[in-house]
């Protein structure tokens, strides 16, 4: 795909200090956009500065809080591209703190839209939502006709600032597009805990000599993006004209099983150990079961599909986590 069109355009990432924020910076950046990126730096969530250290003092950083309008009003305007990514992604986390979790997923981003309607109509969003809006699938592969059944407030938050992404493209004409990623790993995720996916813990264990702990019996089905192939789809969402207004999967024609997924960790780190665990209660009440996404729309609109195998991935991961453990245990 060229994204030659991305040279001298002004972008802005919110959210952009996190784990795919960052490596679409640093994309954008070798692409030679000027590129701001906004971030709050809280400590739970994914944002690093050392993630942005390969294009140290070629971005402008912006540490403010995307729930401030008065920062967003000031950052989106002149923006050529907005890559709207800033999130509360704890699935967990949400239905301990919902009030949090609204104001950001929620009265942030309607805040955001605001802004731009009123001082940058003309900007072109990708909004960064989740497969977590389907809830448990009803067959697999998913495509973007299944009911939208959220089983957590997450879900349900994301699923209103898509809403909101969707009527202000179709009201008002500003160009917005929806992509619903699925388990995302790569360079510069946050391994500290569950957070963001179960595959940062399991990166940190394995590197530490811990098991890796499976919840259940290890037959649940997922599918798995590697970063950069993610960075490709929002890359190529905000150059088309043809998906405005839509929301489009990510995902992989390669499924796992959660232990086929150990057992690729075993592989590359053959020193590791699996530990099979009950489900804590507070994870089976909003688990979704099996997934994975039908890839099939945003392949014919946009001509995407992911290219990089999950071994070769994790592979690249890995060696990543063992070159900058300590910048983020
Ligand atoms: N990683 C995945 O597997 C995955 C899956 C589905 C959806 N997503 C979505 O993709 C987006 C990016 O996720 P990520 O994996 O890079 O997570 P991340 O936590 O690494 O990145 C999110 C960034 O947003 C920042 N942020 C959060 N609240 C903010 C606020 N109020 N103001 C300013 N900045 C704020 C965080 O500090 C963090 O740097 C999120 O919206 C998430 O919901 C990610």
């Amino acid at each position: 795909m060229d994204y030659s069109s991305f040279e001298g355009k002004k972008v802005l990432i919110t959210g952009g200090l996190g784990f795919i924020g960052s490596n679409l910076a640093i994309r954008l950046v070798e692409l030679g956009a000027d590129v701001t990126l906004v971030d709050s730096l809280i400590p739970t969530y994914g944002g690093n500065l050392w993630n942005v250290e390969p294009i140290e003092g070629k971005v402008r950083i912006n540490i403010s809080d995307v729930r401030d309008p008065f920062s967003m009003k000031y950052l989106v305007a002149g923006q050529d591209y907005l890559f709207n990514l800033a999130g509360q992604t704890s699935h967990v986390d949400s239905m301990e703190d919902p009030a949090t979790d609204l104001a950001i997923n929620v009265q942030a981003q309607l805040q955001i839209l605001e802004a731009c309607h009123h001082y940058n109509p003309i900007v072109k969003i990708v909004f960064a939502s989740t497969r977590q809006v389907y809830g448990r699938p009803r067959q697999i592969p998913v495509n973007e006709d299944h009911p939208l059944s959220p089983v957590d407030l997450n879900g349900v938050h994301k699923l209103a600032a898509e809403q909101y992404h969707r009527l202000f493209n179709n009201i008002y004409g500003i160009q917005a597009v929806i992509l619903r990623l699925t388990n995302t790993y790569g360079p510069r995720m946050r391994v500290k805990d569950a957070r963001q996916t179960f595959l940062g813990i399991w990166i940190r264990r394995l590197l530490e000599g811990e098991p890796i702990l499976i919840y259940g019996d290890g037959t649940q089905l997922r599918d798995y993006n590697y970063v950069d192939d993610v960075v490709d789809a929002l890359l190529s969402a905000a150059q088309s004209r043809d998906c405005c207004g839509e929301a489009l999967n990510l995902g992989s024609e390669e499924v796992f099983s959660l232990t086929e997924t150990a057992k690729v960790f075993l592989k590359l780190h053959p020193e590791g150990q699996i530990k099979y665990v009950p489900f804590p209660k507070d994870r089976l009440a909003i688990d979704i079961g099996d997934y994975q996404g039908d890839c099939s729309r945003i392949q014919k609109v946009l001509g995407w599909s992911a290219k990089t195998k999950f071994e070769d991935g994790m592979r690249k991961t890995l060696a990543y986590y063992e070159q900058n453990r300590e910048k983020y245990w």
